[in-house]
């Protein structure tokens, strides 16, 4: 057919999100964050399984109605399959299911993380084929090469934490909520990047490791709050500066690297710490400088959202790549 309108759920972590997206044009796209892990300092699967099951409809209907959509004009229905957290994947498989099951309509499994990168296709200047991009999240740090929308190839990832992680357990030491990441990100805008330096970790090929940089940021203050119990408080903003520094270059300098390596002149970002407004600006400023094209998603499709469900699932759609309705979650993948 030459109108296809999908229904895309994503609830992989702590976002529920619906999406419609018309022959690949996303006509609405709602996330649900939750509130509640705030508190703890981090994601509760169980609580984050059971927002996404209070969630879910309304959210859904929310997306329907702000496409002007109705759910039996919808052709078939993407949710993420994998990775993420299993209860929190099993809300929204259960879910996508049932809908499949009711319209009798197709459903198609996506990864998440192909789904992060093709957020890059949303909008309408889009990055040409070959395109290198940079995902990073709060679980994941990959350099992937897309050979084209379903051709995707992890040519780099992190060995240990994620530089989300990075972000908010570096966070967490200095005393700030979670998630820290925005917090670094505001608080180093008026901060010297180069107040204080940390250890960056020495990774072979286009790995990553991100955990030395939290353990190096600990000791430092544990030797300074000895000397001045104050010295997290007098010094926030330049330690945010040169903490976020650190952790830009490290994803700098491997990015860099595979641009070498590929000869790839199409260069994108992805996930939730693309929203970093000092990755953003390194990132354009290396373009501008170097001839490079590089590609920012909008920050709603940066973070978790269904519309970048919706776009994979779309171009699966194209290429007949359905699955049936014995398909598992899983909280691993591969790919
Ligand atoms: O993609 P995402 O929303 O969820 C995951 O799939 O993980 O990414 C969340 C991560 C968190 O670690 C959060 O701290 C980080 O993205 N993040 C940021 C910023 N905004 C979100 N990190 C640095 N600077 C930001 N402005
Ligand atoms: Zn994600």
């Amino acid at each position: 057919s030459t109108n296809i309108i999908l229904l895309a759920i994503e609830s992989s972590c702590d976002e529920t999100s619906a999406a419609i997206c018309q022959n690949g044009k996303i006509l609405s796209n709602i996330i649900a964050t939750q509130k509640i892990h705030e508190q703890y300092g981090g994601v509760v699967p169980e609580l984050a399984s059971r927002a996404h099951i209070q969630n879910i409809v309304p959210v859904v209907d929310t997306a329907l109605k702000k496409a002007n959509c109705a759910l039996n004009e919808v052709d078939a229905i993407a949710f993420t399959q994998a990775p993420g957290l299993i209860g929190s994947l099993l809300v929204g498989t259960q879910f996508a299911k049932s809908i499949a099951l009711a319209l009798e309509k197709p459903l198609i499994a996506v990864h998440h993380m192909q789904a992060h990168v093709l957020a890059n296709l949303i909008a309408d200047e889009r990055p040409e084929f070959p395109f290198l991009c940079l995902t990073v999240s709060g679980g994941h740090t990959q350099i992937v090469l897309a050979l084209s929308p379903l051709k995707l190839e992890v040519i780099g990832e992190t060995i240990d934490d994620a530089a989300g992680e990075a972000f908010d357990k570096t966070a967490k030491i200095l005393g700030l909520k979670y998630p820290g990441g925005p917090l670094i990100d505001k608080y180093a805008k008026d901060g010297n990047p180069l107040a204080f330096k940390f250890a960056e970790p020495q990774v072979p090929d286009l790995n990553f490791s991100f955990s030395g940089i939290k353990t190096s940021v600990l000791y430092f203050l544990q030797k300074q709050i000895m000397i001045n119990p104050n010295f997290i408080e007098e010094n926030l903003k330049d330690l945010c500066a040169s903490i976020q520094h650190t952790i830009i270059n490290v994803l700098m300098k491997k990015l860099k690297k595979a641009i070498q390596q590929t000869g790839v002149k199409h260069v994108c970002i992805a996930g939730g710490v693309s929203a970093n407004s000092g990755l953003r600006k390194t990132l354009t400023d290396f373009g501008l400088e170097n001839n490079i094209k590089t590609y920012i998603p909008d920050f709603q499709y940066c973070v978790d959202n269904a519309a970048m469900i919706a776009i994979t699932g779309y171009y699966k759609f194209l290429n007949n790549e359905f699955s049936s309705l014995d398909i598992s979650p899983s909280a691993r993948a591969n790919w």
